[in-house]
């Protein structure tokens, strides 16, 4: 008899955790037609009902974590100094790969010419392909401790690769421009990785070395070939 009765409860479990809910969905109903309504929007649920609150930041005690310091936190085995040195490097990553996604963006939108519908496509693939990357830089620095940055001021701040204009350009100067900040990137990548590997952190070398390095580089390649073949060669 005892284990029928045990089994009961437990065949009867989700019966009875739903109740509850369809009371919940029920009492705003009751409430509507008279009786009480806490609510103070147009609805008749005091849940649904409840306002956000804005401007939480103008009150806000400190931040989680202020920007370049490095957390200990996560037992990764690697000391502060190395870090701070790789998340330090990283950011430097970051700015110019979010720098290097956007300006593919806007020459997927700016492309025009012969060229336009490859380079159209070309520009948007390598877009996506930046875009996986500045997550994996993101989310290494987050794992060693760091804060990674992320909104445009200080992508604008903080990336090697110079201003690109708000005009619009012809395809070589596009090209031209990509060329360059992928070499501005990877040069970097090659002094990073080499830096990660002497203290260590074999994660981050890896990231640059089996990531950036080969994306960057197979991007290059795609991009470069396309200046061997006129009207590509030279802006008019
Ligand atoms: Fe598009």
């Amino acid at each position: 008899m005892a284990s029928p009765a045990k089994a009961a409860p437990k065949s009867s479990a989700s019966p009875k955790k739903a109740a509850p809910v369809a009371k919940a969905a029920a009492a705003p109903k009751a409430s509507a037609n008279g009786k009480s309504n806490t609510g103070n929007g147009a609805g008749s649920n005091a849940a649904v009902d409840i306002q956000p609150r804005l401007n939480q930041q103008q009150n806000a005690p400190a931040p989680t974590q202020r920007y370049g310091t490095v957390s200990q936190r996560l037992p990764i085995g690697l000391g502060e100094s190395t870090r701070q040195e790789s998340v330090t490097m990283l950011n430097q990553l970051l700015a110019d790969a979010i720098t290097q996604r956007d300006m593919y963006k806007k020459h997927h939108w700016q492309v025009v010419g012969p060229t336009f519908y490859q380079l159209h496509l070309l520009f948007d693939k390598h877009y996506e392909e930046q875009s996986m990357l500045v997550d994996a830089i993101a989310e290494r620095i987050q794992i060693l401790g760091g804060v990674a940055i992320a909104m445009a001021h200080d992508v604008a701040e903080l990336t090697s690769i110079p201003r690109v204009p708000r005009d619009r350009e012809e395809a070589p100067v596009q090209v031209s421009r990509l060329l360059d900040g992928h070499q501005r990137i990877l040069k970097n990548c090659h002094d990073y990785a080499s830096r990660a590997d002497q203290s260590g952190d074999d994660g981050t070398n890896d990231l640059i070395v089996s990531q950036l390095v080969r994306t960057n580089e197979m991007q290059v390649w795609f991009v470069a070939e396309h200046v061997v073949d006129s009207p590509l060669i030279k802006a008019e």
